[in-house]
């Protein structure tokens, strides 16, 4: 992607159950393996949200899905295919214990790609959550892929796709496009690019309005007893959902850190040093794409995803944080995300929920519900955007489980 130096227009999200091939699926696309942290490696999930670039290329002289490709020469005729854009790939963890970083890495979604493994049942719990929690979060445009068709007889994959069909009945998944593929064989993958091309565009953006960007990460990229002269500032990455920032601008970062003296969060502000994109660094960036923002700050103020769920903007024009927060609520019947399906209790005063707000995900506690409308006081401040999106989960046998879908008044 460097080659272009300019960041990718959109961002695709991934989801789908565990180890059904998301990351292989990604990495068909893109060429990167994206989860390469030391426990990803080890217990061989996806534990934190990957992300990795690719260019979409069509050729003239080809017939779709052939045309469709991710090289400047086109593999059928040797020909040149002309560049259509670059995407972002927002890639999911799908392990039950960790929709908490789906949800997060799912507010920065522009469409979404949901991966069904060809040789099980359709769906499997997580399936069901996912789609569930791209509905909540307002994600419409999605393509559904049906892995690992090379371990299924044609007739097992024709029944697994009339399950597919059945499961997205009725859902915001009903028009959504089928494309059978191996990730792993890299088959048909011109198709989901096609499949991609028609169903998922790229938003149209806000540009003349205050920059608004959710952190995904955060991070201290000093090697230990690094020299003080040496030190980089602590780095933000994430997304932007409206405006511009460049190189010098003035950052104003929400909730901030814990004053202990005032006893409260203090927004932080400083100043953007780099930016970075899959094009490498770069003078100004927009909203698609994952970001890097090089500041000035302290680095252990951002080290180890300290800063996960803030919202970035310039100072003075974001909103106030909240602690208190009042969710106009919708329920589901049942809660997805086990094998079996648990009936979904009204919401009780005093019970814990955790609610996941742009990038955050705050726990907090129902200081009272009435009329559809619930109140919660968070553990920690959230910066909320007007008429936010929330996802509401409950603890149902030990794991946060996605009840139901809000909206912050
Ligand atoms: P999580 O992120 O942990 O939810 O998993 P994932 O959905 O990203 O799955 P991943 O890509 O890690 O793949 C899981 C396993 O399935 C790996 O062993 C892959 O090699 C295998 N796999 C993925 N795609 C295919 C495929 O198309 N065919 C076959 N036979 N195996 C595949
Ligand atoms: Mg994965
Ligand atoms: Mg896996």
């Amino acid at each position: 992607i460097k080659e272009f130096g300019y960041q990718p227009s959109v961002n695709i999200g991934t989801s789908g159950h565990v180890d059904h091939g998301k990351t292989t699926l990604v990495e068909a696309i893109t060429g990167v393996w994206t989860s390469a942290h030391s426990e990803e490696l080890r217990r061989g999930i996806t534990i934190k949200v990957g992300y990795a670039d690719a260019a979409f290329y069509k050729c003239s002289g080809c017939e779709p899905p052939q045309c469709y490709g991710t090289q400047p020469t086109c593999e059928g005729c040797g020909g040149k295919a002309e560049l259509l854009r670059v995407v972002s790939f927002v890639d999911s963890p799908g392990h039950e214990s960790l929709m908490a970083n789906m949800l997060s890495g799912a507010a920065l979604m522009d469409g979404a790609i949901l991966v069904m493994a060809a040789n099980e049942k359709v769906p499997q719990p997580q399936t069901r959550e996912h789609l569930l929690a791209l509905s909540v979060l307002g994600i419409q445009q999605l393509v559904l892929v049906q892995n690992k068709a090379d371990l299924t007889t044609y007739d097992e994959a024709m029944d697994n796709y009339k399950q597919i069909k059945d499961f997205v009945k009725g859902s915001i998944a009903d028009k959504a496009p089928i494309v059978p593929v191996s990730a792993q064989h890299r088959l048909n993958i011109d198709s989901l690019i096609e499949a991609i091309e028609t169903n998922i565009k790229t938003p149209k953006r806000l540009k003349d309005v205050p920059p608004i960007m959710h952190a995904l990460r955060s991070f201290d990229i000093n090697k230990p007893g690094a020299p003080i002269k040496q030190v980089k500032g602590g780095i933000l990455g994430g997304a932007l959902v409206q405006g511009e920032f460049s190189v010098g601008d003035e950052i104003e970062i929400r909730p901030g850190l814990m004053d202990e003296k005032k006893n409260r969060y203090e927004p932080i502000t400083s100043v953007i040093s780099t930016l970075g994109t899959g094009a490498g660094l770069v003078d100004n960036v927009k909203p698609g794409g994952l970001v890097a923002i090089g500041t000035k700050l302290d680095p252990t103020y951002t080290k180890s995803d300290s800063l996960i769920g803030s919202v970035i903007g310039r100072p003075g024009t974001l909103p106030k944080d909240v602690e208190d927060v009042t969710v106009e609520t919708h329920l589901f019947d049942t809660a997805v995300g086990t094998q079996d399906m648990v009936k979904v209790e009204p919401i009780k005063a005093k019970e814990p929920l955790r609610l996941n707000i742009g990038t955050a995900a705050a726990v907090g506690t129902v200081t009272s519900v009435r009329d559809g409308k619930m109140e919660v006081k968070l553990k920690k401040p959230v910066c909320l955007m007007p008429k936010s999106r929330v996802a509401v989960s409950r603890r149902i046998a030990e794991r946060w489980r996605l009840i139901g879908s809000g909206i912050a008044v």
